[in-house]
């Protein structure tokens, strides 16, 4: 007898239909399977098998044939095993097969029968929701991702015995879906900004990045915060949309990573990751014989935190440049390509010299100029251009920190960064986005700058000075650009005016001869390159 059940496999962040067919035939007793499937889908077998047995079901003693179909689409895991084991007890007459239809089933299981937790299942999820709309059959520890999809039929079965049972009597009632209502309203559960003491640039850096989606880099000695204010960025970040969530969602399930309990949280915070630099370049981009999202999409949608920079080998770094550039990671894999979406605020701290001490005030650097020189390669590496926001942190003094002067909470940063993203979907709306997301004064492309930004005549000539004297190249001068109109955004103001540009300048990059002064000087120094306030000093200075 032939008997089949729909089921699905997760390729990436996406999911596609599965048929398990089984046929059962007079013969030598014989398991065959076929259907591109790796070795954990051939080792369903076995767990079939025993659970079957251990349910109190029989397995018949002839020539089993179990076929996936689509045949040439590789299929990992032991996602399987469910249906599986429903069609071979609709093939050999233990389970009426027209109840099999209509339904979609994923599972693993355990050799007493118990239905196991697998991975992907809300990619499964929205796959079948937005598809057939059939009912979705998961294991009861996945149950809260799948019945987080909007429209989507869930039943969680905790055993084979029970979801038979279930099955038999009729059709099993779907579980009722949790959307999410309201995202991370406030930023309720991650450290606020507010506890910051001090920092008065970096906090400010922190708000411009999250505003126009640049990335930052912090550079200071030991203890200075750095740590500190990157953790902070995702609190004033504007909340996550349905869509949104259940991509950042999908991912995390995907990887194994989605705990039952964090599935059902209605509040959702946007990812923060942190890897170590140790991090193999696999493991931060993604890979593997079964392509696993890397870091980088862990962090869609959020913050990737590289913290302490310059420890990172060059060729991972280098890996970086494509998810930064095209906001996804395509992992070639014989079949077909694999996508994993990486759209990230990239945060990244250093020291500003081996030692930690270059340019502090507290304590003389005992960097020879060699190490200060490969230092500054490492930071002026491949991320450099990329990175719009470059800052100085100097460690705040025990007396202010003893001090406590009170500094604006994140909820009230978060408010202006959510007005100032607005301005920008309004001003980039007639363009496509090559990835979806809204376009930002960061991403959006840089011909669309110059006219966008709306100069103010003493910004242009403020800009233009600045471009001559610096000899800024015309990527250094649209990243000051972008930064501007972000600034103003921020004022919700139309125009860039003289003071955003020359707020800008202070977060240039920080070049070879700074840091070499470093030793000498310990000012901020973009700070000493332009007159921090032109308008009062105007015609060089
Ligand atoms: N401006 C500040 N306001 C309040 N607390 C601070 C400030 N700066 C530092 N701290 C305190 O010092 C601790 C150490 O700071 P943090 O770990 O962020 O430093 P860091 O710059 O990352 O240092 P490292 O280079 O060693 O990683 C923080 O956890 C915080 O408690
Ligand atoms: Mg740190």
């Amino acid at each position: 007898m032939l008997a089949a059940a729909p089921s699905a496999a997760v390729l990436g962040i996406d999911a596609l239909d599965i048929l398990v067919e089984v046929h059962v035939a007079n013969g030598l007793p014989q398991w065959t399977l076929v259907g591109l499937a790796a070795t954990a889908v051939k080792e369903s077998r076995d767990r079939v098998h025993a659970a079957l047995v251990n349910s109190g079901f029989t397995v018949p003693a002839k020539r089993i044939t179990v076929s996936l179909t689509p045949g040439d689409t590789p299929k990992q895991g032991t996602s399987f095993d469910l249906p599986i084991a429903l069609a071979l007890l609709a093939a050999s007459g233990q389970l009426p097969p027209e109840v099999l239809r209509e339904t979609c089933a994923v599972g693993e299981l355990g050799l007493d029968g118990q239905v196991r937790a697998v991975r992907g299942v809300l990619a499964v999820a929205r796959h079948v929701a937005a598809t057939s709309g059939a009912l979705l059959i998961v294991p009861p520890d996945n149950r809260n991702e799948a019945q987080r999809v909007p429209n989507a039929r869930v039943v969680a079965a905790r055993s084979l015995a029970e979801l038979v049972d279930m099955l038999r009597d009729g059709r099993p009632a779907a579980l009722p879906t949790r959307p999410t209502q309201q995202l991370n309203p406030t930023g309720q559960d991650v450290p606020d900004l507010g506890d910051v003491v001090g920092q008065d640039l970096a906090v400010r850096a922190v708000e411009v990045a999250a505003a126009g989606a640049h990335n930052l880099l912090l550079v200071g000695p030991p203890g200075a915060g750095k740590t500190m204010l990157a953790r902070r960025l995702p609190g004033i970040l504007p909340p996550l949309d349905e869509h949104e969530a259940l991509e950042v969602l999908s991912i995390h399930s995907v990887a194994g990573l989605l705990a039952p309990e964090q599935a059902q949280h209605q509040s959702l915070s946007r990812p923060f990751r942190a890897p170590h630099h140790s991090i193999s370049t696999a493991g931060l981009v993604g890979g593997g014989g079964w392509p696993r999202p890397g870091e980088v999409s862990l962090a869609h949608h959020g913050v990737l935190f590289l913290d302490e920079l310059s420890l990172f080998p060059r060729h991972t770094l280098e890996a970086l440049r494509q998810p930064l550039e095209d906001g996804q990671v395509v992992v070639a894999r014989a079949a077909r390509a694999v996508r994993f979406p990486s759209r990230f605020s990239l945060v990244a701290a250093s020291n500003p010299c081996p030692c930690g001490y270059a340019g502090s005030p507290d304590r003389a650097c005992r960097c020879t100029p060699a190490e200060l020189e490969r230092h500054r390669a490492r930071l002026s590496g491949p991320l450099a251009d990329r990175i719009d926001l470059h800052v100085h942190v100097q460690r705040v003094s025990p007396e202010a920190l003893a001090q406590q002067t009170p500094r604006e909470r994140s909820q009230d940063i978060r408010a202006r960064v959510i007005a100032a993203r607005a301005i920008q979907q309004t001003r980039y709306a007639h363009l496509q986005s090559p990835h979806g997301a809204p376009l930002t004064n960061a991403t959006a492309p840089a011909r669309v700058i110059a006219p966008g930004a709306r100069l103010l005549p003493d910004a242009r000539a403020l800009l233009l000075r600045a471009a001559d004297r610096l000899a800024l190249s015309a990527r250094a001068y649209h990243r000051v650009l972008r930064v501007a109109r972000t600034m103003a955004d921020l004022d919700a103001e139309d125009a860039v005016q003289a003071m955003h540009v020359a707020e800008a300048l202070r977060f240039r990059p920080v070049d070879s001869e700074q840091v070499a002064a470093a030793g000498e000087s310990s000012v901020a120094p973009a700070a000493d390159v332009v007159a921090p306030d032109p308008v009062l000093s105007p015609r060089g200075s």
